[in-house]
């Protein structure tokens, strides 16, 4: 596909230029190339936030809340947590936190902190994501984890008692657990004065964060904090170094971004001098998808002298292929690491000058009205856009490919994001301030307020799951267990729910499969084969069920990897449901759930599914020659996804695990289920809407 290119029309001007949208930053009168440095302590000391050090240990000995900003890899999250520790903030057993919104980001943070300061990954600098805790208690006073264990860890220890400093890094994302630990941590701190807190990242509003954490007024006038830190926030800007990035512009819009992008980066590999690619996509589809036709293109091009290294990256991605990523590339060559936005800031690749925008990304949405939460292929913002252009101007002046029409970036893409939390199904959210006691919700102090029908939406489900009462309580030990699982609300009522009916043994390991990715492998070219192994297992119950056939297999065989492999079945991914089914039955155990299987009892097995995801039931259309479903609560059309089991068969009524949307809203895990099963599992909420379609 031909492309025409051209380049951005305004002029290179210094300094972030906040209207324009094209990023050039004040050099600072060091140009190193950040490459073949003798040492990590001269490493660490060229950083930008370096010669911040000073000046940060200063505010935060000063201030309950510190905001920093800074240019992605300018040593923000690598450095700060380690300054802290040098200047006594990890001593006296106490615990110096920093938080990040993504799994991968944290384990990658921390294997470098840990190997930055000499020490094993888990001793002194640990960290912990769900199912994975790499922490000694006694030992580790620096610790990295998800913002959503911090929230966890409130349930146990509700004003984080062990923590001197909780650093809430990337907090221009927005994720939704972020601005509930920052509503939560604002709380925490009017109660522990002592507690410092550094909100930290690429691009925050760092005037809305500051007038959130001023402590108000009527407070300071008591006195109480004369000899303490000052209540209001103070803020770091660390002046990043980054190189010009010119930016070069679609000439006109292209239909198929992934293709966009392949091309482009045969482009780059033919005419620019050498330099590694960075190519933002948005998930591990399409990522896996480009890296492959990539791959054929570099292997019919055999007269090349430099070789291409394709690498993918995205979350769930396994250790030794992270390492690639991070691994420098070896000389004469070039490397292409194809990403989701994870690498937008919150992880710092070295040796970037080419950068490929598709100018999309994979975002969560939800729809109070309909009730549906999925992830969409959406736009990126414009601030996104500028992160992802700054990648390319680390070690030296770079190029920045967008893969759209500079009108279209000046005309229509939207400024900023919208924040997780106003696009989010809030029924999580709303069971962890209930568990943490905080009744009225609406009154609670947000970074930004949920839409009222979200709420209304979450509250109702949570009633009928029996976690709330009658005044919207969580006072039932079924609200209290729910809460204590750290899974989705639905799955947790699962695992209740087959308690009473016997087949807790099958659910814990169905709740294992539905906490990772995908066990299936999908190679572009083999779906033939994928399609044959999941048919293999096929059980006509469904995705659900299917699953324990796989994992029965997986066991039989000894756990093999051949066995996997044979089977288009992911190794990892199987090797992952272990574990977490491992922590599951601890879980359990420690609520008094006593295991027990249902040796295959399939009807009782669904009854148990469907007490957990009711409320996503559906029914066939029959007048529908094309598959049709429609849920029952809001008549939403809905079809199953050409990867279930159950896809084609199409029973008349089923409950799914979640949607997607491409062309139409796709039904993934997918099971099979008898309608009055809806009304024993939630009377109230299917009373109604029931009666007629169960006598139809
Ligand atoms: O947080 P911020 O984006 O400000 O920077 P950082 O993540 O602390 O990265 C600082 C430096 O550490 C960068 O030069 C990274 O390349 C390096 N780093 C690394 O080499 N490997 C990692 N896993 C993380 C950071
Ligand atoms: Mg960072």
């Amino acid at each position: 596909m031909a492309q025409f290119w051209k380049p951005g029309a305004e002029r290179p001007r210094l300094i972030d230029d906040e209207e324009g949208g094209v990023l050039f930053y004040a050099s600072s009168s060091s140009t190193s190339s950040g490459i073949g440095y003798s040492s990590i302590e001269k490493q660490r000391q060229r950083l930008p936030v370096f010669n911040y050090r000073t000046a940060i240990l200063y505010l935060v000995e000063t201030h309950s809340t510190t905001i920093i900003v800074g240019e992605t890899g300018s040593g923000k999250t690598t450095q700060i947590p380690q300054y802290l520790k040098e200047a006594g903030w990890a001593e006296g057993g106490r615990v110096i936190a920093c938080t990040q919104p993504r799994r991968l980001a944290v384990q990658a943070v921390a294997s470098r902190v840990a190997e930055e300061m000499g020490v094993k990954l888990g001793d002194e600098v640990g960290y912990t994501i769900r199912f994975e805790d790499l922490t000694d208690q006694n030992v580790t006073r620096i610790k990295f984890l998800t913002d959503g264990v911090l929230l966890r860890e409130m349930m146990d220890d509700p004003l984080l008692t062990k923590y001197s400093v909780i650093m809430v890094d990337e907090a221009h994302e927005r994720s939704l657990s972020t601005d509930i630990l920052l509503g939560l941590l604002k709380k925490i701190q009017r109660r522990r004065p002592e507690l410092r807190l550094i909100i930290s990242s690429a691009t925050i509003e760092a005037k809305l964060m500051s007038d959130f954490f001023c402590i108000s007024k009527r407070r300071k006038g008591k006195g109480a904090e004369e000899h303490g830190p000052r209540p209001e926030p103070a803020i770091l800007s660390v002046q990043g170094r980054g190189f010009n990035v010119q930016i070069h512009y679609l000439e006109e819009p292209v239909s198929d971004y992934l293709q966009a992008s392949v091309s482009t980066v045969m482009l780059i590999h033919d005419q620019e001098p050498m330099g590694d690619i960075l190519v933002f996509l948005t998930g591990q589809d399409d990522i896996e998808a480009a890296a492959q036709l990539l791959t054929e293109e570099v292997q019919n091009q055999k007269k090349k002298s430099s070789r291409l290294i394709v690498l993918p990256l995205y979350s769930g991605l396994p250790r030794a292929e992270q390492d690639l990523v991070f691994s420098p590339t070896p000389r004469g060559q070039r490397k292409v690491i194809i990403s989701t936005n994870i690498a937008e800031t919150s992880l710092t690749l070295e040796g970037i000058v080419y950068v490929v925008d598709s100018g999309f990304s994979k975002q969560r949405f939800y729809n109070p009205i309909s009730d549906i939460e999925n992830l969409v292929v959406a736009p990126i913002s414009k601030a996104s856009a500028k992160q992802r252009t700054g990648r390319a101007g680390r070690v030296r002046p770079g190029k920045c490919y967008r893969l759209y029409t500079e009108e279209y970036f000046l005309k229509e893409m939207p400024a900023e994001g919208i924040p997780e939390m106003q696009r989010s199904n809030l029924v999580s959210c709303v069971i962890q301030l209930k568990s943490l006691g905080i009744d009225n919700i609406l009154g609670f102090d947000w970074p930004a307020s949920p839409a009222p029908e979200a709420m209304v939406r979450a509250l109702e489900v949570l009633y009928a799951l029996g976690i709330l009462d009658d005044d919207a309580k969580l006072t039932s030990p079924t609200g209290f267990q729910i809460a204590e699982i750290p899974l989705d609300p639905m799955i947790s009522k699962m695992i209740l729910s087959a308690n009473q009916l016997g087949c807790s043994e099958e659910i814990i390991t169905i709740a294992g499969i539905l906490s990772v990715q995908s066990i299936w492998v999908s190679i572009r070219g083999a779906q033939k084969e994928l399609d044959e192994a999941r048919l293999r297992f096929a059980a006509a119950e469904g995705d659900l069920v299917t699953y324990l056939n796989v994992y029965k297999g997986f066991l039989q065989s000894g756990k093999s990897s051949q066995w996997c492999h044979k089977n288009c079945i992911n190794y990892q991914a199987m090797k992952k449901v272990i574990e977490i089914r491992e922590q599951l039955r601890r879980i359990s155990h420690r609520l008094g759930i006593v295991l027990k299987s249902c040796d295959r009892d399939t009807e009782v097995l669904r009854k148990a599914i469907t007490a957990g995801i009711f409320a996503n039931a559906c029914r066939l259309e029959t007048f529908s020659q094309t598959g049709m479903y429609k849920t029952i609560r809001t008549s939403q059309e809905v079809y199953i996804h050409p990867s279930s089991v159950l896809f084609r068969v199409n029973p008349k009524w089923v409950v799914f695990h979640s949607l997607v949307s491409t062309d139409r809203q796709y039904m993934r895990n997918v099971t099979a289920i008898d309608p009055s099963w809806l009304l024993e599992a939630a009377p109230h909420f299917y009373q109604h809407q029931t009666a007629n379609y169960v006598a139809y």
